[in-house]
C-alpha cells in the first residue's frame, strides 16, 4: 500500500505515468465513470480549501467512487482532543483512502504510518504540497509540451508557499531546468530547500527582490500569495501582502510565450487585468488538478482501467 507524502516519492517516470492517464482521462471521460465505483475518498481538512478539497471531491465523482469527511478541525473530534492517528485509524474502517490537508508540517506522514489505507497529503502547514504540484506539472506538460529547457521564476512567500517547495523539488529533476527566485528578504526560499535540492543537485537558481529586471528571462511564472496564516505578527503581513502586484504594465518585456501560473486563491498578487491575456493559466491549473487527482486515485487504489 503506497501514500503520497512528498513529490519526490514519485519517480519521473511515475510522473510521466501520471500525466499520460490525466491526458487520457481529459480525451476519454467515460472510459473512467465507473472506475471507482463501490470507492470511497475521505477528505480530512483540518484547515480551509476550496480548490483542493473540492477538486479531489470532484475527481473521486468523476471516477464513479463516493466521498466522505469533514472541511474543519471544528466540525471533527480534532475539537474534542482526539489525535490525527486515531482519526486515521477510525477513518480506515470507512474509506478506502483519505486526503488530509493539515497546518502542522509532518501530520499527514504521522497518518500514513497508522492508516490501513493510503493516504494523500493535501498540503501540511508551510512544508509540501504535492498534488498542487501534479497540477502544476500538467499545466507546464499542456502548456510547455516540455519539463526540460525551462527559466522558472517563482515569486511571492518562497517562505512559507508549500506549493513552492513542493514545485522545486518536483522540478528539480529535469535538465536545464534554471530558478529565478523572487521575493522580499523576509520571505526568502528555506534554507533548508536551497540546501537539500538546489545545491545537492547543483541546479542553478538566482535571488533578487526584483520582478521586473527577470522578466525576459522566464518561461513560467509561478506567483503566489503571501500566507498570511503562518505569519506571527499582523502588521508584518501587512507590510509584506502587496510586494508583488503582477500587471499588464510589467508583463510588456514578457516573453509571448510565458505561462503565468498560481496555485490560487490570489488575492492581489495578479492584476484581473490580465486574466484574459493567452499567457494567463491559472483557472487551467485548477482543471488540471482535478485531472491529476484522479490520476493519483487510480493508481494509489490500484485500478486499472
Ligand atoms: C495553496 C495552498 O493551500 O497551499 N492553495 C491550493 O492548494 N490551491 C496556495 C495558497 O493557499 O496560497
Amino acid at each position: 500500500m503506497r501514500s503520497l507524502i512528498d513529490i519526490l516519492e514519485l519517480s519521473a517516470a511515475e510522473i510521466a505515468e501520471l500525466v499520460a492517464t490525466a491526458e487520457d482521462i481529459i480525451a476519454n471521460p467515460s472510459k473512467y465513470a465507473e472506475a471507482c465505483h463501490g470507492k470511497k475518498l475521505a477528505t480530512l481538512f483540518f484547515e480551509p480549501s476550496t480548490r483542493t478539497r473540492l477538486s479531489f471531491e470532484a475527481a473521486m465523482y468523476e471516477l464513479g467512487g463516493q466521498v466522505l469527511g469533514f472541511s474543519e478541525a471544528a466540525s471533527s473530534s480534532a475539537s474534542k482532543g482526539e489525535s490525527v492517528s486515531d482519526t486515521v485509524k477510525v477513518v480506515s474502517c470507512y474509506a478506502d483512502i483519505i486526503a488530509m490537508r493539515h497546518p502542522k508540517e509532518g501530520a499527514p506522514l504521522v497518518a500514513s504510518m497508522k492508516a490501513d489505507v493510503p493516504v494523500i497529503n493535501a498540503g501540511d502547514g508551510g512544508h509540501n504540497h504535492p498534488t498542487q504540484t501534479l497540477a502544476d506539472l500538467l499545466t507546464i506538460w499542456r502548456e510547455k509540451g516540455r519539463f526540460e529547457d525551462l527559466t522558472i521564476g517563482l515569486c511571492g512567500d518562497l517562505k512559507f508557499g508549500r506549493t513552492v517547495h513542493s514545485l522545486i523539488a518536483a522540478m528539480s529533476r529535469y535538465a536545464r531546468v534554471k530558478f529565478v527566485l523572487i521575493s522580499p528578504e523576509e520571505l526568502k526560499l528555506p534554507s533548508y530547500v536551497k540546501k537539500d535540492i538546489l545545491q545537492k543537485k547543483g541546479i542553478p537558481y538566482t535571488q533578487t527582490t526584483d520582478l521586473e529586471s527577470v522578466m525576459p528571462e522566464l518561461d513560467v511564472l509561478y506567483m503566489t500569495r503571501v500566507q498570511r496564516e503562518r505569519f506571527f505578527n499582523e502588521d508584518e503581513y501587512v507590510r509584506l501582502k502587496d510586494s508583488y502586484i503582477l500587471t499588464p504594465e510589467k508583463l510588456k518585456t514578457a516573453k509571448a510565450s510565458l505561462s503565468i501560473l498560481h496555485p490560487l486563491p490570489r488575492v492581489n498578487e495578479i492584476s484581473v487585468a490580465i486574466d484574459d491575456d493567452p499567457r494567463a493559466c491559472y483557472f487551467k491549473q485548477a482543471l488540471n488538478g482535478k485531472y491529476m487527482r484522479m490520476a493519483l486515485i487510480l493508481k494509489l487504489l490500484g485500478v486499472e482501467v
